[in-house]
């Protein structure tokens, strides 16, 4: 059977499935009732997953889980997450406790500027260009105003655009630079159409320009795109306590664990190869609020990554201090996100799930999104600095272990029982349950 095919997306999802079953698998039958499994019985709910994407087979299962108590500027959330990483939640929602009854989380957003940008090739004079751009600006506003218009009613637009000269790194290479306010859009159409109208209307105008000589009027656009860069779309998270309300027990004195705790931090600030991990705990928590609200987790990745090495140096995105007997924890991030448009008003869980956040503004998203990527990271080095970070995170993973080797109802109930006061491992879990079906 030939692994290549043409027309595919024009066949039926039925005939998708055979080919792939017929192709790719031994137990055809198998294969097709595992991906016939996940359908949805709902005809019309279903329909509207097979049209997100191309090709749609059947659908992929997260699970959306919640974590309660998160107190964010003394309003109550309970945040919905949707991720695999069995801790995840209950971390984030041990910390929503911790800090519930210290106060709560603070938040401010403190810049929505998104960017986007035409890249051009133009082999004439710098200030031969830089007139004709300072000429032809108005005209560019103007074309997009059918673009731009219900986006100005909300209070958005463009806010300005810049000639970047880029010939220094690339010969002949300058940028319209353009900066946008979306409002509650993440705004990725909205920009890239914008942007494709400057860079049509750009070239254009360039062909009639009387200023240019014949052969400097060619402007070759490279292409048109918004970036996914936000360092000016920022908000900030914090919490702060007493040095010495900082702990819940006696096993870990309060300020010896504040100590270890800003330490942590210290090194993920100095040492790339751990800010990579810190940082990857923070988007274990931002993730899941990105993707249960229906936003695009990659852009929001990329953009945070790249914001974490702003200084030429991958670091951490938090960090903390411990200043007359307070202690500090805080975090500044990029966060495009988006409560209209895209899948916000598409997905019934996602719409669910910002109504469970009393349907916020994009603002009020930022805010709680930063939240859950400061309270996880708190969990996270809570759990470092003191039992480690196996304890938790193998107790939560001991359903997945036990789902592996098949244990049913009763077995799961006197294995978690068992294993309260016993450390969990593949293997110990594995011997304990043969001994149990002994
Ligand atoms: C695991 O998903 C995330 C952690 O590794 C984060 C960290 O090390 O800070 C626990």
């Amino acid at each position: 059977m030939s692994k290549t095919i043409s027309g595919f997306s024009k066949l039926s999802k039925s005939k998708k499935i055979d080919w792939i079953a017929n192709t790719y698998f031994s137990n055809r039958e198998h294969a097709k009732s595992i991906i016939k499994q996940y359908w949805n019985s709902n005809d019309k709910l279903q329909q509207l997953h097979d049209e997100f994407i191309e090709n749609t087979i059947t659908n992929y299962y997260l699970p959306l889980g919640v974590a309660p108590n998160f107190l964010i500027n003394n309003t109550l959330y309970t945040i919905p997450m949707a991720i695999e990483e069995s801790s995840v939640v209950a971390a984030a929602s041990k910390a929503a406790k911790f800090w519930l009854d210290r106060g709560g989380f603070k938040t401010q957003v403190i810049s929505t500027t998104k960017i986007g940008q035409v890249h051009f090739m133009h082999n004439g004079n710098v200030t031969e260009l830089t007139n004709f751009f300072n000429a032809v600006k108005p005209k560019l506003l103007n074309a997009v105003k059918p673009i731009s218009k219900n986006m100005e009613k909300r209070g958005g637009g463009i806010l300005d655009i810049e000639l970047r000269d880029k010939t220094n790194a690339i010969p002949n290479y300058y940028q319209l630079h353009v900066s946008f306010e979306t409002v509650n859009a993440m705004g990725a159409n909205f920009i890239n159409s914008c942007l494709e109208q400057f860079a049509k209307t750009f070239k254009t105008e360039a062909e009639t320009y009387t200023s240019f000589t014949t052969e400097s009027k060619q402007i070759d656009i490279v292409m048109s795109i918004l970036s996914n860069y936000v360092p000016d779309c920022l908000v900030r998270a914090e919490v702060s306590c007493k040095v010495e309300d900082l702990t819940e027990n006696d096993d870990i004195p309060a300020e010896e664990f504040a100590k270890k705790f800003v330490q942590a931090v210290n090194i993920a600030e100095i040492e790339p190869y751990r800010a990579v991990t810190h940082n990857k705990g923070i988007m274990n928590g931002i993730d899941a609020v990105v993707l249960a609200t229906g936003n695009d987790f990659r852009a929001i990745e990329a953009g945070v990554h790249a914001y974490a090495a702003k200084n030429g140096t991958y670091s951490s995105l938090s960090h903390a201090k411990i200043e007359n007997d307070t202690f500090y924890f805080w975090m500044e991030i990029p966060l495009a996100l988006g409560t209209v448009g895209g899948l916000t008003n598409l997905h019934p869980l996602v719409k669910l799930a910002l109504e469970m956040l009393n349907n916020p503004s994009a603002q009020e998203l930022m805010q709680i999104v930063a939240v859950a990527g400061l309270a996880q990271n708190f969990a996270a080095l809570r759990s470092l600095t003191t039992t480690g970070i196996q304890q938790g995170h193998m107790k939560m993973h001991l359903m997945n272990i036990l789902n592996q080797f098949e244990a049913n109802t009763e077995e799961k109930t006197i294995l978690t029982q068992q294993f309260k006061t016993q450390t969990v491992s593949h293997n110990a879990v594995l011997e304990a349950l043969e001994k149990l079906r002994q």
